[in-house]
């Protein structure tokens, strides 16, 4: 296993173990306010209370994966558009995944897929001020060189099981970080309004099952159904195959593997 080179090209605190990369970043951030810059990193070796969503926890062997948390302070977004740094995020990581398989999709609202499989959670926590976002911590779990998981996690698979070889965690990281800063340096700088829309139809092209009919179950039960669009604000639009349309937003909708 390859030590984090010194010339890593972002701020970098890199640890052998905490309870979870996010909460630390978070606690760096309120100690030190804002004199933590953008696109600060933290990544552990390994977790002893790593976060997932919905209340989850994120299990990972030790020092075979990348567990890492960076920061931004995007105060120049409205919180009701906070939904597009969930989708950034996600291209970055889907568009660095896919230099090794052409199979690499997001899947909604921002886990990213190989095939059936889950390679990578995020989690975002952004902080509000009023109806700006004052910061946000994005939190990402991804699958590298391990090759047997144990945990309760129901379809996981590494970048080394598709690929069969191991990889250098930190020149993807590099990669990942280099790709959301390219995004977020463009979000702010081109027009607001036709940048967003290019990233959703990125966003939109790169979806996990965004062809076909596919089984999905809500608080109501099981059905079939076809994937119209995801809104800006991250709501998720169907089709059934009744013809209605059916709207959704986190976690009131689940795949069907
Ligand atoms: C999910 O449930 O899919 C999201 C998982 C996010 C896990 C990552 S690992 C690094 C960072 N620190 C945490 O505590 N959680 C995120």
């Amino acid at each position: 296993m390859k030590p984090c080179p010194d010339t890593f090209p972002f701020p970098l605190v890199a640890l052998d173990e905490t309870a979870s990369t996010n909460q630390y970043l978070s606690q760096l951030c309120n100690q030190l306010q804002e004199s933590v810059a953008e696109l600060t990193t933290v990544t552990a070796e390994f977790q002893t209370a790593g976060k997932g969503q919905r209340g989850n926890t994120w299990e990972a062997e030790e020092g075979k994966n990348l567990l890492f948390s960076f920061v931004l302070y995007p105060s120049f977004l409205e919180a009701r558009r906070q939904f597009i740094l969930s989708q950034i995020v996600s291209l970055a990581i889907k568009e660095e995944l896919s230099r090794w398989s052409d199979e690499i999709t997001i899947k909604w609202p921002n886990d990213i897929y190989w095939k059936d499989k889950k390679i990578c959670g995020i989690l975002i926590e952004n902080d509000l001020s009023g109806h700006h976002i004052r910061r946000s911590i994005a939190g990402i779990g991804i699958n590298i060189n391990q090759e047997v998981f144990n945990s309760d996690a129901p379809n996981p698979v590494s970048l080394k099981q598709i690929t069969g070889k191991e990889h250098d965690r930190y020149e993807i990281l590099a990669h990942i970080l280099r790709r959301v800063q390219i995004y977020y340096n463009s979000l702010q700088m081109e027009d607001f309004a036709v940048y967003s829309d290019e990233i959703s139809t990125r966003y939109a092209r790169s979806l996990f099952r965004r062809r076909g009919l596919h089984p999905y179950e809500d608080a109501n039960g099981k059905f079939l159904a076809r994937l119209l669009r995801v809104e800006q604000d991250g709501r998720f639009v169907l089709e059934d195959e009744g013809g209605s349309e059916r709207e959704y937003l986190f976690k009131e909708v689940q795949y069907i593997l």
